[in-house]
This record gives structure tokens, sequence and C-alpha cells, in this order.
């Protein structure tokens, strides 16, 4: 694409020279004599260099400089100027000129310092291209989402991590609340600044407003000095308060103020202060029910609320079972070749993980930690899976077909066999007893299949003929 300069100098014979000097190098290039028009075109369409002259009448060269570069921050402006005096250069570069020419200059000089000037400009959006890409892996690698419902919850985090409105995470406990808060703060414009946590309900109601908004010297016994809370320290930040559902009426009517109009006041010290902070909220209870007994603020709620992100517990994602197996298996089983048998699989795709993901971490690293097998098997996972597993085979082994009717079963079988197969359909079809199709259609009916599962699939509507189905296994 060809670069786009605009030229601004009151001589209406130097800029026209300039132009045509410019245009032989291929740039596309306008000239204008007025400071005013010049201010005007940076309004309405984007340039990669300007060129302006230092002094100008009406409109002072550096005042113009400020101008532009608030319109067009990412522009790089080149001063030119007959008044070689040190103190007007110094004085341009530090109001964000890219460089200066002394007039008279000769066209070679000029044109090298386009070229070295556009060049650092692609340098610098590649730069942020990079940093972007990364800054994309970041925040996903650690997010293990194989399954759909995952990943519309992570789109969707993606999404309002542009604006700075407030969301509210919710979902049960180990859901993943904590994480999908940080990959917010990463993928948001604020990634830079801080990310600040407070667990409201880990801290003592008298200590969470000192903790939140800092206090003054005097302002309680113990405060020696004067001191900062949680909303100065994530100033141009993210502050995630995590189980908001646990603080005081007291604290509910502070959070709101500060929430309304962003000022709030250190305990103690009169001073109304103002932070630019992003506010992510979670809790792992029901709010809306809080708010019912009477127990939350309504206003406060629909000040959090504002975007709702609710993280669904890990039974309700089967698919993301035995990625996470894995995910942790690389963490805790580091350098080790450490898996699990099938039946030690088996048991937790078919455990209901109440301690969702967390429960699932702990139950591997437990597991590394205690086998000195690779191959770990149900002995080597914890007491809450075991006795599971017992309770279940007291049962007669087919725990599930009590209380279960046969298409819950069906669907408890198949969801087994693509977690331990780890969502190898030929496999899991094997296993099963059945073909790759008759599965495919399975899955379909529960609502088990997509895409990620296998892409070139032809699925049948119908379900497939019993003739089709293999008489080997
Ligand atoms: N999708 C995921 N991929 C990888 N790790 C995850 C995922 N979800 C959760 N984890 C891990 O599980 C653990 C629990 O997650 P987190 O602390 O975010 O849960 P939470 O919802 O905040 O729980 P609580 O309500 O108890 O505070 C963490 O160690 C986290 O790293
Ligand atoms: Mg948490």
């Amino acid at each position: 694409m060809t670069a786009s300069i605009l030229i601004i100098d009151d001589e209406i014979k130097m800029g026209k020279a300039l132009r045509h000097v410019l245009q032989r190098e291929d740039y596309s290039v306008e000239a204008v004599d007025d400071p005013f028009e010049g201010v005007k075109r940076l309004e309405v369409k984007s340039y990669d260099v300007l060129l302006c002259d230092l002094k100008m009448p009406g409109l002072n060269g550096l005042d113009l400089l400020e101008q532009a570069r608030q319109i067009q921050p990412d522009l790089n402006v080149i001063m030119m100027t007959a008044y070689a005096s040190a103190e007007t250069a110094v004085e341009s570069m530090k109001k964000g000129a890219y460089d200066y020419l002394i007039k008279p200059f000769a066209m070679d000089e000029l044109k090298i310092l386009i070229r070295r000037c556009l060049d650092t400009r692609n340098l610098r959006h590649e730069n942020t291209h990079l940093r972007e890409q990364l800054r994309e892996k970041l925040q996903t690698e650690n997010i293990v989402s194989a399954s759909k419902t995952m990943q519309s919850v992570l789109q969707r985090a993606r999404k309002v991590a542009d604006s700075s409105a407030t969301v509210l995470i919710t979902g049960e406990s180990g859901t993943g609340k904590e994480v999908l808060a940080r990959a917010v703060h990463t993928a948001s414009p604020r990634h830079d600044g801080p990310f600040v946590t407070i667990n409201c309900g880990a801290v003592p109601e008298t200590l969470l407003e000192s903790e939140l908004f800092g206090y003054r010297r005097g302002a309680f016994t113990g405060a020696e000095e004067d001191r900062a809370g949680m909303f100065e320290a994530a100033h141009q930040g993210t502050l995630f308060l995590d189980e908001i559902g646990e603080i005081s009426p007291a604290m509910q009517v502070k959070l709101l103020r500060v929430l309304q109009s962003g000022e709030f006041q250190r305990v103690g010290d009169p001073a109304i202060r103002k932070v630019d902070v992003r506010i992510l909220a979670a809790t792992n209870q029901n709010l809306e029910e809080r708010v019912k007994e009477g127990r939350f603020r309504t206003d406060l709620y629909y000040r959090l609320n504002v975007v709702p992100i609710y993280v669904p517990p890990l039974r309700e994602r089967w698919e993301d079972v035995a990625p996470l197996i894995e995910h942790f298996l690389a963490r805790f089983g580091r350098d080790t070749e450490k898996r699990f048998t099938a039946e030690a699989l088996d048991l937790m795709s078919a455990y209901n993980w109440p301690g969702n993901v967390r429960e699932l971490e702990n139950a591997v690293e437990h597991a590394t930690v205690m086998s000195e097998e690779n191959l770990m098997g149900v002995e080597a996972l914890p007491l809450a899976l075991r006795s599971f597993s017992d309770r279940e085979s007291e049962k007669g082994g087919a725990w599930w077909m009590e209380k279960l009717t046969l298409g819950e079963a069906e669907k408890r079988m198949l969801q087994a066999a693509m977690n331990r197969t780890a969502n190898n359909m030929t496999r899991a079809a094997r296993q099963l007893g059945i073909t790759r199709r008759a599965l495919g259609y399975r899955l379909r009916k529960y609502g088990l299949y997509h895409k990620e599962l296998d892409r070139q699939e032809n699925l049948p509507d119908e379900e497939p003929a019993m003739e089709e189905l293999p008489d080997e296994n």
C-alpha cells in the first residue's frame, strides 16, 4: 500500500515542490497552505506522515503538532523550520514529533527521513501485531475448552474484554471463575495495567473497607501511616472482587458508590478520590436469590451484573474432562511418563465432580504424587473417587442402571467411551460394539456430537439399520 503524506506549509511554492518530489517517490501526497485546513483533513482521513512547517500565521506549528497527535496518535510528524533554534526543535520532539528538518534542506535528506520514519512505523505495527498474537495465545493456552459450552463462555469473555463493562462471573466453586477473570483482563486494553484480586469472603468485614479503599494515618488503632487500598492499586487496570456475595450491607453501599461515580474515600480521610478501574466480580452463590431474600442490594446487583458470564459445572461439559486430565498431567507429571489406566479414566468420566475443575486438578496431582508407577490406576485416585467407585460397584457394578432411563444410561456410556478414547470415534465405536456411523448418529441424538470430534463426519439422519452393526467385538 502506498504511504500517504500530508504537507502543511504556508509557503505555497514550498508545498508544491515537496509534493512534486515525494509523488515521484510513489507516495500519495496532499499539500495545503492553511494550517486550519490541515487540521480538517486530519480529522477526516488518516495519513502515515505529516510534514509540517513550524512557523505559520494563525496556527503555530507546535500547537498544530499537538492537535495532530490528538486526532491521530499514531501519526508520524516531521517538523520543518527555518529558525534553527535548538529550543523549538527540542520542544517539538518533546511534544511527540518524529524528527525535524532545518530549512533549507536537501531533498535526499527528506526522502531518507521519510523512508526511515515509515520503516519504524511498520516495525511498530508489526510489534503490536506480534504482541497481540502472543496475548491471544497466553490467555487461551491455560484454559482448556474442548467443549462447545466452554468455547462459547470464552468467546463471550473475549468479547466483553474490549469494553470496560462490569462483568459478573457466576458458577459453582472450582469451575474456573478466577481463571476466566484473568483471561478477561489479559484480553482487555488494560492488560498492561495491574490485575488486583481480593477475596471479599476471606477478609473480615472490619478490614474489608480499609483493604479496598485504604486509610488515613490515625484512622484507627494501628493505622500508623497513610495507605492506599486495592482500588488505588488497580488504577488503570482491573479489580477482581471474588466472593462478592459475602459482603455486608454497609460495604454494599460503599461499593455501589464507587461503581456509580468512580468516587471513594480512604477510611478516616475526607478527601474524595477518583480512580479508573474496571470491575470484575465473581460469586458461587445465587445472587438473585439473595436479592429476593433482601440480603443483597438490588441496585448493586444490577450495577455488577452488566454482563453476566456463567461458567457451567464440569459435569455438564464432559468433553473437557479428558483434555483437563491431559492438561494437569502435563503440569504435575512433568518429565514423567505418568498416565492413567483405562479403568481410572472410566471412573473419572463417570464421576460427577462436585468440586469441579479444582477437584479434578487435585485428583491428578494426588495421583501423580501417590503413585510410584507410571501407569496410575484407581487406587492412586483420592478417596472421594474411590468411594464413589465402591458405592457404585456395591450396587452391582452397573450403577448407572439404577434410577436412570435407558436414554440417560446410553448417554453416559457414550460419554465415557468418548472420554476414554480422547474423542477418537473409531476406537469409541469399537469399544461400544457399534459402527462409527451408529456412534455418530447417537452422539448427535444426545447433543454430544460437535465438529471438533470429527470434521469430515457425514452423519446419518436416521438411525442406521441394525444390520449395519458389526458382528465383531
Ligand atoms: N478451563 C480450565 N482449564 C484449565 N484449568 C482450569 C480451568 N478451569 C479451572 N482451572 C483450574 O482449576 C482451579 C480452580 O479454578 P478457579 O480458582 O478459577 O475456580 P473458581 O471458580 O474461582 O472457584 P471458587 O468459586 O472456589 O473460588 C484453578 O487451579 C484453575 O487453574
Ligand atoms: Mg475463585
